[in-house]
């Protein structure tokens, strides 16, 4: 048995949900069958109850069709990961999944508490990191992000024990254009090709599938802003460090109703052609996955009317929001943080209706024009 997602594993998992879901929920991207909606783990209190109800979340967003589920490290300083451990612990031991059917991905880049936070930063930072020698204080931008391959080496591991996994999915650099706050562009394209270098490694080492950045800023902002990702420089690195064959397959960035710049800026140069980042991605192989399809929840009520008349066959403004992201041209998967059941349910409903027609998502934007 693989420890990591397969074509064949998620598409037996497509072909379980037959019944329930039309096939076109599932997008093939980087040869996995995804689910067009992925589960979210960034939102929460770091406590026990949350814990749990994170735990029983992934088992029924894995009963209703999900089976992309995202997560970082210093999310909910450690907890979201281990709960999402918890619950493939529970699916695995229960026979009810297997390994190869669901896609994993988490983050490192920020440093994250353990459970809790702690007394006295200082001391925390100079036991955890400090003294083993995994990151010293001259490795630390904006007082709380690191990339150094060693810092990075070191998260990836955590991380996969915080999972109870053998292998990662997708592992994502978290917010790398933090760095770029402090370091000339120069400085941080070095920075990149190290850790881009390190994580070629870990493919090799069959700890990871492939990587990628996963960003906030970095790919919607004017392309002169300084703190602005160019994919094809970053395609580019990777390139550089280990070929065509690299494994810089997927970036992750904020899309939705309230924040369509990946659609509409045209922020990224492609063979010399200014382009949206949607299309540069589609243009130099790169999945794209939806972040913050919610607006961490801000778009679940109180959405104009057009948006229903354009995006049909809903119930709720929550789910004509997910519509919104999931049939976005170029989006892969719509992620929502979603930790209760009731979320969940209402929110996987709209997986069982096809994604909107381009005719009917090109309305969207001259209804907002009008
Ligand atoms: N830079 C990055 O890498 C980055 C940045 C942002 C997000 N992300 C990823 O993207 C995921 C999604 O983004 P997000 O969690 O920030 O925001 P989001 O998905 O836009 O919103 C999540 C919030 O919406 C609530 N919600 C879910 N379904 C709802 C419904 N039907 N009606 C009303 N409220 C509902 C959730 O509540 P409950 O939890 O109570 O169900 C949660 O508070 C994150 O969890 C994370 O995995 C990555």
């Amino acid at each position: 048995m693989n420890h990591y997602a397969t074509k064949e594993g998620t598409a037996r998992y497509r072909d379980r949900s037959k019944n329930m879901l039309p096939s076109d929920h599932f997008r093939e991207s980087q040869g996995l069958w995804m689910s067009s909606i992925g589960f979210g783990t960034y939102l929460g209190n770091y406590d026990e109850s949350t814990d749990i109800r994170y735990r029983d979340a992934v088992l029924r967003a894995v009963e209703l069709g999900c089976n992309s589920i995202d997560t970082a490290i210093n999310y909910r300083f450690q907890r979201s990961e281990r709960s999402i451990g918890a619950a493939l612990q529970v699916l695995f031991n229960d026979g009810k999944i297997s390994r190869d059917e669901l896609i994993i991905a988490t983050k490192g880049g920020y440093i994250p508490f353990d459970g809790a936070p702690p007394k006295d930063m200082n001391t925390y930072f100079i036991e955890t990191f400090m003294k083993p020698g995994i990151a010293s204080s001259e490795d630390i931008v904006s007082g709380s992000h690191c990339m150094t391959p060693r810092y990075i080496e070191n998260q990836l591991e955590c991380s996969l024990r915080n999972l109870g996994l053998e292998c990662i999915d997708i592992y994502y650099l978290h917010n790398p254009e933090e760095q770029l706050q402090e370091v000339s562009r120069e400085e941080f394209n070095k920075r990149i090709s190290a850790a881009f270098e390190m994580l070629e490694k870990k493919v090799s080492q069959g700890k990871i599938r492939m990587y990628g950045t996963a960003t906030w800023n970095g790919y919607r902002q004017e392309p002169n802003a300084p703190d602005c990702l160019s994919l094809e420089e970053l395609v580019g690195i990777a390139k550089e460090v280990s070929g065509e064959d690299h494994h810089f397959k997927v970036i992750q960035l904020p899309f939705n109703l309230a924040m369509p710049e990946a659609l509409i800026l045209k922020n990224q140069r492609v063979d010399g052609e200014m382009t949206s980042i949607l299309e540069a991605s589609w243009r130099l192989g790169v999945t794209v996955i939806g972040s913050s399809s919610l607006l961490q929840s801000q778009l679940s009520k109180n959405l104009p009317d057009f948006i229903g008349v354009c995006l049909k066959g809903l119930e709720t403004d929550a789910q004509r929001a997910i519509q919104f992201v999931r049939s976005t041209p170029g989006i892969s998967s719509a992620l929502v943080g979603m930790s209760k059941i009731n979320h969940i349910e209402e929110n996987m409903k709209v997986a069982k209706i096809p994604p909107a027609s381009i005719e009917d998502f090109v309305k969207l934007f001259a209804s907002e024009e009008e």
